[in-house]
């Protein structure tokens, strides 16, 4: 197809080829693992050995999410054996009470994928108690989930809410048309409606984290956790609102999300470097002596395919074409690790004002990364690129 032509002059793309790369890169680090409760999490820059998460940390998810993935693509027997074990790992998670938002993340990437690719009733039962779970979060004055339960005294938010909370909202979905309550819908929808009107500035630039009284629910003020300052545009929290508000356009086609989802797109594409992957936050006044993030770009890369899906031609085609670009210079030997080290790419940003996984290789990077290639790869097979 055209995707697997040059897509600019110094990167020769194809998706194929770059599938076939992040299956030998989770093969290396398949062997290289001590044990399956070692879950791979990130590594930095000058390193090259992965350092591990544990079992209930937010992002425990993506590496069997990944190793799903690669079942799917290639129906080996061999990657649904290994992404089998750390899910069934995970899976008694889905019966505790839901610390923070986080549990649709956890629970969809691995028990998510699981189910949509083996019908496992325990992995179905697992997701539809854990989305009771996150709903218990759910605080009906305000109309949206409580993000972050440890930070209401910490830092005196007496109920937070965070932009990247939307993407949980995807459990919440999916539980209400597999058997669990209505309830659970709506709650996503209300969700997604307040944050609309609250967490987001005249451009459609959002706030990490959104304020709300408990009380009488009002709005307080919208700050940040992980960004530069209350007001900047942190690279993945504007990536969280893209893929979100796609998404629940997927499960509403309420057109007020599509339009939100185009708008929150373009203020991230009219300011995006030329290479296609931002800086960690789109306002640091030392761009570009800072560094980037990645995993923001693999996040709207694969949201944008998605989106492009359910626009007219002219708009869909810019959204594909910007994704196919992302996806170029993500895999360009400027971001891929290559020989050197087993993580798919380089130049990611977790938490930079913590000092935290900065300019390293991400595992939520790597996850979306892959995703997004096996969107291109169905669209280009004219399959749509979420099965319904
Ligand atoms: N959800 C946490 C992060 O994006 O860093």
């Amino acid at each position: 197809g055209c995707f697997s032509c040059k897509t600019t002059a110094t990167d020769d793309f194809s998706i194929d080829s770059e599938i076939a790369y992040c299956r030998s890169q989770a093969m290396r680090t398949l062997v290289s693992i001590p044990s399956l409760d070692k879950i791979p999490n990130s590594m930095d820059l000058d390193s090259i050995k992965w350092r591990y998460t544990q079992v209930g940390s937010w992002t425990c998810g993506f590496w069997p999410g990944i190793l799903w993935y690669l079942y799917e693509d290639t129906k080996d027997n061999m990657w649904r054996e290994a992404a089998g074990k750390v899910t069934d790992m995970i899976a008694p998670l889905a019966y505790r009470k839901a610390k923070s938002h986080d549990s649709g993340f956890i629970m969809m990437c691995s028990l998510g994928n699981g189910y949509r690719l083996t019908g496992k009733p325990e992995y179905k039962e697992g997701l539809l108690h854990a989305a009771d779970s996150l709903a218990m979060l759910y605080n009906p004055v305000v109309g949206t989930i409580l993000s972050w339960p440890g930070m209401v005294k910490k830092e005196n938010w007496p109920h937070n809410t965070i932009i990247d909370n939307m993407m949980n909202l995807e459990l919440l979905f999916w539980a209400a048309r597999n058997g669990g309550g209505q309830y659970l819908y709506d709650i996503a929808c209300k969700h997604a409606e307040t944050t609309m009107k609250h967490q987001f500035r005249k451009d459609y630039s959002c706030y990490h984290v959104a304020v709300y009284d408990t009380l009488d629910g009002h709005f307080i003020k919208g700050v940040t956790h992980q960004g530069l300052s209350d007001d900047s545009m942190w690279a993945r929290g504007q990536a969280w609102a893209i893929y979100g508000y796609t998404m629940v356009y997927r499960e509403t086609h309420d057109v007020r999300f599509l339009d939100f989802a185009r708008k929150v797109s373009d203020v991230y594409l009219s300011r995006i470097p030329e290479d296609m992957i931002p800086y960690w936050d789109f306002n640091d006044p030392s761009i570009p002596d800072v560094p980037r993030d990645a995993s923001a770009a693999c996040v709207v890369a694969s949201a944008l395919l998605e989106l492009s899906g359910y626009l007219p031609a002219e708009k869909a085609l810019e959204y594909k074409q910007a994704a196919v670009k992302m996806l170029a210079s993500l895999s360009s030997d400027k971001y891929q690790c290559g020989k050197s080290k087993p993580a798919f790419l380089l130049h990611s940003t977790g938490h930079l004002p913590a000092g935290s996984e900065i300019d390293a290789s991400i595992i939520y990077a790597d996850y979306y990364y892959m995703e997004a290639l096996l969107r291109l790869k169905r669209l280009t097979e004219n399959k749509p690129v979420i099965d319904e």
